[in-house]
């Protein structure tokens, strides 16, 4: 112990075996621990629904988190999270689900997070301050809605200065909802990536008052954090595949997985994906043959693997399309907009009743819906119009 209380921290460091990376992950950590307990990422609203919206943020120190939220200036509802009846107060990612809003009626809303400091004993805890963000405002879906646009964007790749820059140069007139289409984060390694990928630019430009709809893709799979990707972008009922209704569409945000065998090298037998997508196919067509899928006048399928152009394209491709594609036409779908090849393409091939779209890595899609049309048209960064797509029922 005498020996202990005169290390040096260069000592201690060494004793420990920690070299500069080691060192420095110490001082965040003690920088972090010093700092005033409060929230330093988000919100960012996600994965919308018909009056049902997930909020998700991020506090520097474990909390138990809640969302005080309702209309007109009075906050008089709260919402938290549970899971198996326990209320989180291990992690810094909150995410907290409000259901049972009017559709289309923007909520006013405000993030709160108490310091969730130890356990002393099992029955005795220690709580620290409690922080309050100000009032956000973001209107849920609503499938009654006459008409509504949404903007998506793909493949990144942690530039979020592009991202950004695209953001910047958008026609956000009338959006609604933003979609995040995969391999946004280039192999989740670090929660700072996480944030610095795309996270914080989406908190900053859209993400208190517009849902986003994240989609994942095979980078997203990848890296010491993708199981723990669900803490930043938490889907929806615990599965990253889900649909909702807006305006005259109901919209399938799919999963589309790795890109090669499960059995490949690359992943070092820590991939599942086959039973995942057969899981998702019987999830996909009860929602294609869904009262709320048939009632509606726009079918659009949202995967960051697109469906295979030609034979050679990869395992992943071909999943989509064996698996995917006759679904997607048994229900007449109308739109297909995929990422991953990062090469722009656009056709309404042989066979499909649905316009395929790619997008590239460096280009906006904006979709403008109503009931007489779904028009698309994919914008290149620096303003060169790629496609123009007008879709009649
Ligand atoms: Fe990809």
């Amino acid at each position: 112990m005498e020996q202990e209380r005169f290390l040096s921290r260069r000592e201690f460091t060494k004793v420990l075996g920690l070299g500069a990376a080691g060192l420095s992950a110490l001082s965040r950590a003690d920088a972090v621990e010093n700092e005033p307990f409060a929230i330093v990422h988000g919100p960012v609203a996600q994965s919308p629904g018909a009056g049902e919206v997930n909020i998700t943020w991020h506090t520097n120190r474990p909390a138990v988190a809640r969302v005080l939220y309702g209309y007109d200036g009075a906050l008089t509802r709260t919402a938290f999270t549970s899971r198996d009846g326990l209320v989180p107060n291990d992690s810094t990612c909150h995410a907290v689900r409000l259901t049972g809003l009017t559709p289309g009626r923007p909520v006013q809303y405000k993030l709160v997070a108490q310091e969730f400091k130890r356990y002393v004993t099992p029955y005795v805890v220690r709580f620290g301050d409690t922080v309050e963000s100000d009032v956000f405002a973001c209107a849920p879906l609503d499938p009654h809605k006459e008409s509504f646009s949404f903007l998506m964007w793909n493949d990144i790749h942690d530039q979020s200065g592009m991202l950004k820059e695209m953001f910047d140069d958008a026609d956000w007139d009338g959006v609604d909802f933003v979609v995040l289409n995969g391999d946004i984060i280039n192999d989740p390694v670090s929660e700072q990536q996480i944030f610095n990928a795309f996270y914080d630019v989406c908190a900053e430009r859209f993400g208190a008052r517009l849902p986003m709809v994240f989609v994942r893709g095979n980078h997203e799979t990848r890296g010491g954090l993708a199981r723990r990707l669900a803490e930043y972008t938490p889907g929806r009922d615990g599965r990253p595949y889900y649909s909702f209704d807006h305006g005259a569409a109901h919209v399938a945000a799919l999963d589309s997985g790795e890109d090669k065998p499960d059995g490949n090298t690359e992943y070092a037998g820590l991939v599942d994906f086959a039973p995942f997508r057969e899981a998702q196919t019987g999830w996909l067509q009860a929602d294609l043959e869904s009262d709320a899928s048939r009632r509606a006048r726009w079918r659009i399928m949202l995967s960051h693997i697109p469906i295979p152009l030609a034979p050679d394209n990869c395992f992943g491709a071909q999943e989509v399309g064996r698996l995917w594609r006759p679904l997607a036409n048994a229900a007449g779908a109308h739109l297909w907009l995929s990422g991953h090849n990062h090469r722009f393409f656009a056709a309404t091939l042989p066979g499909d009743t649905f316009h395929t779209v790619i997008n590239p890595p460096d280009a906006t899609v904006r979709v403008d819906a109503s009931p007489e049309t779904l028009a698309v048209t994919v914008v290149q960064k620096g303003g060169k119009i790629l496609h123009q797509q007008t879709i009649t029922a």
